[in-house]
């Protein structure tokens, strides 16, 4: 279908009839309004040259030194400092130390082998070691904990290792309600009960409280001037005024508390906060009025929107011949629907500061957990693995007993380790994991030391670009008040360890999984079958293995039990949907590959 028009007509203000709600007794007293409540307020937050800052803090150092992180040759963060020289994330840091003589660059922390925890050593090679981001993911924790502190009604979800969305509507509802008690209760002669609007809102006393946009008039000498808006400030704004302290108050904590500047906007929904926060940088926030965001909207160049960035962008650009978002105003609904798809809704309300998603905060169980390392020489000898596996293996102990301190019954369901050369192939083995109660660097590696000679076979020789191994199906024991340990009888742990070849110390390598799967018999000892309790059928030794001494029989059925489990596992992986460990490109997995329709198709890399 030919669009007999390109886009180019002025668009007006008719697209926005929500600027101005009105609010009624109803929209403040309810809670449950969710993303259409007309007082909604979020905010982003963000926190400012965020791993630059991490290690100014780190190391004590004055805000004022100019520091950058480094990773191998490049640059990471540049501190604000480093900033005034011209130094951006896209020099190399010889360039950055040209100019800027006093530059001080710091390396982020790295692994090595042999080491438990990350490091800031003197000669660092991407050959030898790996990345660490462990420091900026616990200060980044401790950030999103002191927001979540201040909020106990409010929602934050953590979007990014530096940033988070605060949903803000109802900490304002209550300061609303603390602050004009009267609004509570509904007044006699309220012509529509609870459906009356609100009396007229205070004055709004803007100072202190950030950057405010406000709609932009162009005069008559053609100058541009911000403008007070037209009918005065709404109970909207004043909501917007409130979240702003709130988050003044936050950022303001988090600065002196933790060390970190931030940066906030504040607006109706996520998209728009997201969209101001970077208005004014460092150490600020930004406001924007309902009434700001057409003005605010229609000159930005639509593909430095993160959602309209990329392919999607390309498209509209080239379709409608157009770059600013005032210029896609014109197309229609069905226009924009008709070639990018039913989805392409969102673009469209997007363009016209609609965004009705919600804030949520994200399980706090990240499903897996992946430690990668690309290899800058490929390994050729199977035996030289071993080396980037406890390298992986140290990040991934710290990253899961990290966890453990706030979840402790958190574990690994299974282990996957992938080995990829090139783009091209790409193998994975994966087990079960076992459970044990200090989960080591040696406990892992173990476990993926076995993994990959199950991956290199036979071989000779290799080559094996890229390495990664992850825990999936982290999850935290439901039992109530028993403690994992309590939860596996003795024997239950007994029998099982004698049953696992490999043994860790004197911990217990017990597999929850079997454990729930198989429920002992009572003379298990003598046992020479055992009844699944999920298909429900009885697996016994074939005859020749059920000889010999009791302790050799019970092994044997282990090992019979464990590739039983094994075939479950299997079976339920192939049926699952996660994809929380992403498959790499040419991995064996069979999964069909449905051709993406609609709006779908511009994000998918090619
Ligand atoms: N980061 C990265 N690679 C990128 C983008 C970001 O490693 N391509 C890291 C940066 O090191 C940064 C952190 O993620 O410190 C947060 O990124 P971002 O918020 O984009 O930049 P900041 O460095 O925090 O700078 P700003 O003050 O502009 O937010
Ligand atoms: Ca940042
Ligand atoms: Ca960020």
């Amino acid at each position: 279908m030919n669009s007999p028009w390109k886009g180019k007509a002025k668009a007006t203000n008719q697209d926005y009839d929500d600027l101005r709600p009105t609010i009624t007794y109803r929209h403040l007293l309810s809670n449950n309004l969710g993303v259409r409540d007309p007082l909604r307020v979020i905010a982003l937050c963000d926190s400012d040259a965020f791993y630059a800052a991490c290690e100014r803090v780190r190391l004590e150092l004055d805000p004022s030194v100019p520091l950058v992180v480094q990773q191998w040759e490049s640059l990471i963060a540049v501190s604000y400092p480093a900033r005034e020289f011209g130094i951006s994330r896209m020099d190399k840091i010889k360039d950055a130390k040209k100019k800027c003589p006093n530059l001080l660059a710091v390396h982020v922390a790295t692994y090595k082998e042999g080491e438990k925890e990350p490091g800031y050593w003197k000669d660092v090679d991407t050959r030898t070691h790996k990345v660490s981001l462990d420091l900026y993911r616990r200060e980044s924790n401790k950030i999103i904990n002191m927001i979540k502190e201040a909020l106990p009604t409010g929602e934050v979800e953590k979007a990014s290792i530096d940033e988070a969305f605060i949903d803000f509507t109802r900490p304002v509802k209550e300061k609303l309600l603390e602050r004009y008690p009267h609004l509570a209760k509904v007044p006699a002669n309220a012509p529509n009960g609870t459906d009356s609007p609100l009396p007229p809102p205070p004055p709004i006393h803007w100072d202190d409280l950030g950057a405010v946009l406000l709609p932009e008039r162009v005069d008559n000498a053609g100058e541009q001037s911000n403008v007070e808006v037209d009918g005065g400030p709404t109970w909207h704004d004043v909501a917007l005024s409130i979240a702003a302290e709130l988050m003044q108050k936050i950022r303001e904590d988090i600065h002196s508390k933790l060390g970190y500047t931030t940066s906030a906007g504040i607006a109706r929904n996520k998209f728009l906060a997201k969209l101001c926060a970077s208005y004014k940088k460092p150490n600020s926030q930004t406001i924007l009025r309902n009434e700001a965001i057409p003005d605010y909207l229609h000159p930005l160049a639509f593909q430095k929107i993160r959602f309209l960035g990329g392919k999607l962008g390309d498209a509209l650009a080239k379709e409608y011949d157009v770059s600013t978002v005032g210029d896609l105003l014109t197309v229609s609904l069905d226009e924009i629907q008709s070639k990018f798809g039913e989805n392409a809704l969102w673009v469209y309300e997007f363009l016209r500061g609609i965004d009705r998603t919600e804030v949520k905060e994200k399980s706090a169980l990240f499903k897996s957990m992946l430690a990668s390392k690309n290899l800058p020489k490929p390994i050729t000898q199977p035996s030289d693995g071993h080396q980037w596996i406890r390298v992986l293996a140290a990040e991934l102990a710290l990253r899961l007993n990290d966890a453990r301190e706030s979840m402790p019954t958190l574990w690994p369901k299974t282990i996957v380790l992938h080995a990829r050369k090139g783009y091209e192939t790409s193998r994975s083995k994966q087990a079960t994991f076992p459970y044990v109660r200090n989960v080591t660097v040696d406990v892992i590696a173990t476990a993926a030391d076995k993994l990959w000679k199950e991956l290199t076979g036979d071989a000779k020789t290799v080559n094996i670009t890229s390495i990664q191994l992850a825990f999936t199906g982290l999850e935290m024991a439901e039992m109530g008040q028993k403690s994992i340990e309590g939860f596996f009888t003795t024997r239950d742990i007994q029998q099982q360890t004698s049953l696992k070849r490999s043994r860790e110390e004197d911990e217990p390598l017990v597999s929850p999984e079997n454990t729930d799967l198989f429920l002992p018999k009572s003379s298990d000892v003598e046992a020479v079958s055992f009844e699944c309790t999920r298909c429900r059928k009885t697996i016994a030794l074939r005859e020749g293995q059920a000889t010999g001494g009791p302790n050799e029989v019970a092994q044997r059925l282990a090992t019979l039990r464990s590739e039983h489990g094994d075939f479950h596992f299997a079976q339920d992986l192939a049926n699952s949907n996660d994809e929380s460990v992403p498959v790499p490109r040419g991995s064996s997995s069979k999964r069909k590959k449905l051709e993406p329709k609609g709006i779908a198709k511009f994000f998918i890399r090619k």
